[in-house]
């Protein structure tokens, strides 16, 4: 802009020692300020950690408004911990879950509920029994409710299997008749249903705390996952349609709807975590996920992979689908 238009208002000089002492009265108080509010929006629980996750890449979800990983997205720490779950993983009662979730996503799930210690998982997707009893295993004393259409899982002491014949849906049930307080509830969604649905339309419990497993990247999966709401770059991909229900609903969606649903979701999450994949792919030789929208590995170093992860069969590296922790401001 030419100086000529911009006339300077015309203010008398104050006094240099009171701009000193207004100065240094206002930096502190703005520091703690600050410090205070990004405290308030950090959770609850605090880790000291070496190595934070870096921010992902392409992951929109995390892109809007920090901080949105949780305070325990420590790399080192869960690299500190894949030894005790592999003697864990080890024992697991059911040896061939193909299927169902495979190493990663399981590491992911046992080490979130640790972390994140919730008194009750609601578990919507059973499958053989996999995940019920890495929650137990997990959560020695917490209430476990288990739901399936199905009635294949292995059963554990304790679990209130809600399968077969006593299936109800979650978005039918009856929460508070259960004596389920959501705040001190997990809900594990691994029911291929789309999660935006489950968490916004069918939580009328409002439940705040999630850990979505089929969190497919965009436009990959057979439901409209988190991740597929988020995304905000790649418009050139769309399809015009979205998916559901193991793929077998399909509904039309514009890319302004998409974009709409994509803002609720943003403005809705106090945390969205993607849980990192446990080794590189160029050690795990995983080819189903997109290494640049996915969050970096935890081991990146061969020897800590030759050491630990090698032994294992390398299609127990082909479940990842960026399984997320996500909790809500509120329930919408
Ligand atoms: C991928 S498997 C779950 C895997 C399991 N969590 C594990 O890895 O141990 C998906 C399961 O969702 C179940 N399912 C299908 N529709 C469902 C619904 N509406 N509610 C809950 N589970 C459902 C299927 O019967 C199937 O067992």
């Amino acid at each position: 802009m030419p100086t000529a238009f911009c006339r300077p208002l015309k203010l008398d000089n104050p006094p240099r020692h009171l701009i000193l002492i207004t100065t240094l009265l206002l930096v502190p108080v703005l520091t703690l300020l600050t410090l205070s509010f990004n405290a308030h929006r950090l959770n609850r629980l605090s880790f000291s950690c070496s190595s934070r996750t870096a921010p992902q890449h392409g992951g929109d979800c995390e892109a809007i408004g920090e901080p949105r990983r949780p305070s325990w997205a420590c790399t080192q720490n869960m690299k500190d911990a894949i030894p005790e779950f592999i003697s864990l993983y080890n024992s697991r009662p059911i040896q061939n879950n193909f299927g169902g979730v495979l190493f990663d996503h399981a590491f992911a799930l046992w080490y979130t509920l640790r972390m994140e210690q919730p008194k009750i998982v609601i578990e919507s997707g059973a499958f053989k029994g996999l995940t019920t009893w890495l929650i137990r295993e997990a959560l020695p004393a917490a209430r476990i409710i288990s739901i399936d259409p199905a009635n294949r899982a292995r059963t554990l002491r304790g679990v209130e299997y809600m399968t077969g014949n006593n299936f109800t849906d979650f978005a039918s049930i009856d929460w508070a008749a259960k004596g389920v307080n959501a705040q001190d509830t997990i809900v594990f969604l691994d029911d291929h249903q789309s999660a935006f649905r489950r968490i916004f339309a069918e939580n009328k419990h409002s439940f705040t705390r999630f850990i979505v497993e089929d969190n497919y990247d965009y436009l990959k999966g057979d439901n409209m996952s988190l991740k597929w709401v988020c995304e905000r770059s790649r418009k050139s991909l769309w399809q015009g349609t979205v998916r559901d229900n193991f793929g077998k609903n399909k509904t039309s969606q514009s890319w302004e709807q998409h974009l709409e649903l994509g803002e609720r979701l943003n403005s809705s999450f106090r945390t969205y975590y993607e849980f990192p994949p446990l080794a590189s792919s160029s050690m795990t030789g995983q080819t189903r996920y997109d290494e640049l929208h996915s969050t970096p590995a935890i081991v990146t170093d061969r020897a800590f992979f030759d050491k630990h992860l090698s032994r294992f069969d390398k299609r127990q590296f082909a479940g990842y689908t960026h399984l997320c922790f996500a909790e809500l401001l509120a329930a919408t």
